[in-house]
């Protein structure tokens, strides 16, 4: 079936004949884990050249059929979201800021030469699929239900130039508490060999060629005991740029944060740009600048660097404990977590879950 190109796109739906029972659901809610299990539907909605956005459905969670040719499976033409809805006490369910990431998404797509897909339309798509998947938001504390969206070229064809058939889909997956007993401090691996990124690259889109470049440098994390992987800027190999997921902080002893400038090849993070919102709304100065690891390392030394951690969706805040170096290794996973970095997560959990009023109309509501 071929709808014509509407605005907004109007949805139809196919529910799924083998949705889970309720016991099944919940024995999987009651440990979900990330990124393991998946909801009884997904939203689809086709692109083409010659229609724009048409056909667009909500459907039973399943295979996709690609054309072996299919041009994402050869160039990787393809982009994706990620963002979470939680459950409030009163049982309503709720997102943070899914326009940030509609922006970001139709940012990613400029840069990959794919479709924008409107605002509004990408907001539609969360409320279609959580109109028929909501009772897969868990409720317990810390939980939520991640759901992702993605868009990949889908044109039979070989040529290496932008597809002329797109597909854009949206899943969800039901999200375990991040840190089990509590928020851990995490042990971070500098990557001296490898870049994530260059000047004039696709750094800042969310696509999967920078996350397929950063798995070789994670590997190297964890065969020297870290969590995770920091890179430096590609040119000068001095200046900080993010981990493989998430953006970086440093908090000076006067409670100043630091965190390096969006140069393009940083993915602009919704939970970095809401900390600083938070942070200046505390009255905390906010530096967005080139940060050297120097800065960094010598930081610690001296003392004037109190604290440091990583942000974003998965994990909201994560305090950073040790920074190892080929020839190098700073702080102590051991210690506590610093005091703003626990108390500005708490700020951004206690908003995003309901308890803390949402003054900067942060939450929309989905359910
Ligand atoms: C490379 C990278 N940097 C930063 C982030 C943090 O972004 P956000 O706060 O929007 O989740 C993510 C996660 O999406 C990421 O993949």
């Amino acid at each position: 079936m071929t709808a014509a190109t509407t605005f907004p796109l109007a949805f139809s739906a196919t529910p799924s004949q083998s949705a889970r029972a309720e016991a099944e659901r919940e024995a999987i809610l009651a440990d979900p884990g990330f990124g393991k299990h998946f909801t009884d539907h997904m939203v689809q909605v086709t692109w083409t050249l010659d229609e724009g956005w048409h056909d667009a459905e909500v459907v039973p969670y399943g295979p996709i059929t690609l054309d072996p040719a299919a041009s994402v499976l050869h160039y990787g033409q393809e982009i994706f979201e990620g963002l979470k809805v939680y459950r409030h006490a009163d049982g309503s369910i709720w997102s943070f800021r899914p326009e940030a990431n509609a922006l970001r998404l139709q940012r990613s797509a400029e840069r990959m030469a794919l479709p924008s897909l409107p605002t509004e339309d990408f907001l539609e798509s969360l409320r279609q699929l959580l109109a028929f998947d909501k009772a897969w938001v868990p409720s317990a504390p810390e939980t939520s239900l991640y759901i992702r969206p993605f868009m990949i070229a889908s044109e039979s064809f070989l040529g290496v130039r932008a597809a002329q058939k797109v597909d854009y889909r949206v899943i969800a997956s039901p999200a375990g508490a991040y840190f089990h007993g509590g928020v851990r401090p995490v042990s971070i691996w500098l990557s001296t060999d490898y870049s994530r990124a260059g000047r004039g690259g696709t750094g800042a889109a969310k696509t999967g060629g920078n996350y397929a470049a950063s798995l070789l440098p994670q590997a190297e994390a964890y065969r020297n005991g870290c969590d995770q992987v920091l890179f430096l800027d590609s040119v000068e190999q001095k200046y900080l740029e993010e981990l493989g997921g998430m953006n970086i902080f440093l908090v000076r002893h006067d409670g100043t944060l630091i965190t390096p400038a969006l140069s393009g090849s940083i993915l602009e993070g919704i939970t970095r740009e809401s900390i600083i919102r938070l942070a200046k709304d505390r009255g905390h100065a906010v530096e967005e600048r080139p940060v050297t690891l120097d800065e960094w390392r010598e930081g610690v030394a001296s003392g004037e660097i109190s604290e440091s951690f990583a942000c974003g969706t998965a994990a909201v805040i994560t305090p950073i404990g040790a920074l190892k170096g080929p020839d190098f290794a700073i702080g102590d996973v051991s210690a506590p977590a610093g005091a703003l970095t626990m108390s500005l997560r708490e700020e951004l959990t206690d908003i995003q879950y309901g308890r803390k009023p949402d003054r900067h109309g942060w939450l929309t509501r989905l359910g």
